[in-house]
């Protein structure tokens, strides 16, 4: 390379500087004058529109379902701007609409002391986002926050997300014992804190990690989208406290992450917890009655949990079947242990860890998946030995004695003489004529009484509101509903 190349180069460098320096000034001008001139601010109804349709935009990740519809009132000093979907379902729109109602009513209240004299306004903004899902389920994400003007900018009061998961089956929305199974709460909890942390980093508040623990009861804020299931968290919860930001956590897990924690009938069936559950469990099947009892669950639209034990499992013929069956109903399958040892007067901790793996191993082999609870034979268990065999152990509130008494009467009158049924748990054995037409009888008539049977995670999900916990005893006591919360 010559002299001169070397110097044209140089004087081309600097040049390069001189003109990158301009740029970057008049980038910054730009920058600073949107700031000032459009601000984050509003000053008269079509300023207000626009402000409002920045919003949506904002809120919108993605709008797969549903026709949009925007309400934009401005006002001094309160405005508001709400986008929302008009879905298929009529009952789905109601719950939008309704919600949206209540919001904007207690923003109109709390903030009705407003000056309009001095310049003083806030506004209500609501936008959404929309998922198609692989379930019979479509998600909607409600995004909506309160701004009220400090000096000429507008600051960020609230922003939540209120998260829907509508069975396009009943139009009602799901929650997360419509959508989790097992003890699901520990392995979300590692994944969303994980993901929380390489999205936010910095911005992630002091002791955030606290606010999604296994125990937190924070991810029932979620919708369900094509990949996986997004997770929301208000303002103010994991992320650092800004008045200049909407300041809304949101991180995806993929359904792969999540896999043998998510149902496979998701938005299939769903769980009303307005209304009274009851749940029926079967001990000691598979055998060749547990078919009548799925025909009649299947007729009526119910479930219930059935305890099998491993032996049975391996040599009742079509086992594998039944119990696929039972999975495809959205029945729950609990271990009743391999071959009913009894574990406190017989065979001690050892043994009966062992035992109950082998029990968990056959439904496993047979079906593909791990059962969700167990229930010790005799319902002989001790916290020691729980710790040892470490999945939710479930005992019973109500006993039909069916397998002494072998009478459909007796095993109904068992079963009336509690009373109430909500919230409790009869215990049934799957192995007796006399138990399949206790059954059909009881089905549809506590159905008519406005009981709608539903597995035991899920009456300890909805009814006593807990995620289930793997070394956990749910004993005689528990499953006794004071019904509190109707
Ligand atoms: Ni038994």
């Amino acid at each position: 390379m010559s002299r001169s190349t070397k110097k044209h180069y140089r004087v081309n460098t600097a040049r390069l500087i001189i003109v990158l320096a301009i740029i970057a000034v008049v980038i910054a001008g730009v920058v600073v004058g949107i700031k000032l001139l459009g601000g984050r601010s509003y000053h008269n109804e079509s300023s207000f529109q626009k402000y409002a349709e920045k919003f949506f935009d904002t809120a919108a990740d993605k709008q797969s379902v549903g026709e949009s519809s925007n309400t934009i009132s401005y006002g001094e000093p309160l405005s508001t701007g709400v986008q929302i979907p008009k879905l298929d379902m009529d009952i789905s729109n109601d719950i939008l609409k309704d919600e949206v109602k209540d919001e904007k009513d207690n923003f109109s209240t709390d903030y009705s002391g407003l000056d309009p004299e001095a310049k003083d306004k806030a506004c209500f903004l609501a936008g959404y986002s929309s998922y198609e899902t692989p379930y019979k389920v479509q998600s909607v994400a409600l995004t909506s926050v309160i701004e009220q003007n400090s000096g000429s900018d507008m600051e960020v009061k609230s922003g939540v997300v209120h998260t829907y998961n509508f069975s396009t089956k009943a139009g009602a929305s799901i929650g997360a014992a419509g959508v989790f199974k097992g003890d699901y709460a520990p392995v979300v909890s590692k994944l969303v804190t994980k993901a929380l942390d390489k999205s936010y980093g910095d911005k992630l508040r002091d002791g955030w990690k606290n606010k999604v623990s296994a125990d937190s009861g924070a991810f029932g804020n979620f919708v369900l989208t094509k990949d996986g299931i997004r997770f929301y968290f208000d303002k103010g919860s994991v992320i650092k406290y800004d008045t200049k930001d909407y300041g809304i956590a949101v991180c995806d897990i993929s359904y792969d992450d999540l896999s043998g924690y998510v149902r496979d009938d998701v938005g299939k069936r769903v769980i009303d917890t307005s209304k009274k559950m009851v749940c029926f469990t079967f001990d000691d099947g598979p055998s060749i009655y547990t078919n009548d009892l799925l025909d009649i669950f299947e007729k009526y639209d119910a479930v219930g949990t059935f305890f099998e034990l491993g032996q049975n499992v391996e040599n009742v013929k079509g086992a594998s079947d039944i119990l696929k069956r039972e999975l495809e109903l959205g029945c729950e399958i609990g271990t009743h242990s391999y071959d009913h040892p009894y574990f406190l007067s017989t065979i001690g901790v050892k043994k009966a860890k062992a035992n109950v793996q082998k029990g968990v191993n056959a439904i496993e082999k047979a079906t593909g998946q791990k059962p969700t609870v167990f229930r010790p034979p005799g319902g002989e268990i001790n916290q020691k030995v729980e710790n040892a065999i470490d999945i939710p152990c479930i005992l019973w509130s109500v006993d039909s004695l069916d397998w002494s008494n072998r009478n459909t009467a007796q095993t109904v009158a068992n079963i009336e003489k509690a009373g109430n049924l909500d919230g409790k748990v009869v215990l049934m054995h799957s192995l007796y004529p006399s138990t399949v037409r206790a059954v059909r009888e009881l089905v549809p008539k506590l159905e008519a009484k406005g009981y709608q049977f539903v597995t035991v995670s899920e009456m300890i999900q909805y009814r006593y509101k807990e995620n289930i916990k793997s070394n956990k005893i749910y004993g005689y006591n528990y499953f006794y509903y004071s019904g509190d919360d109707k």
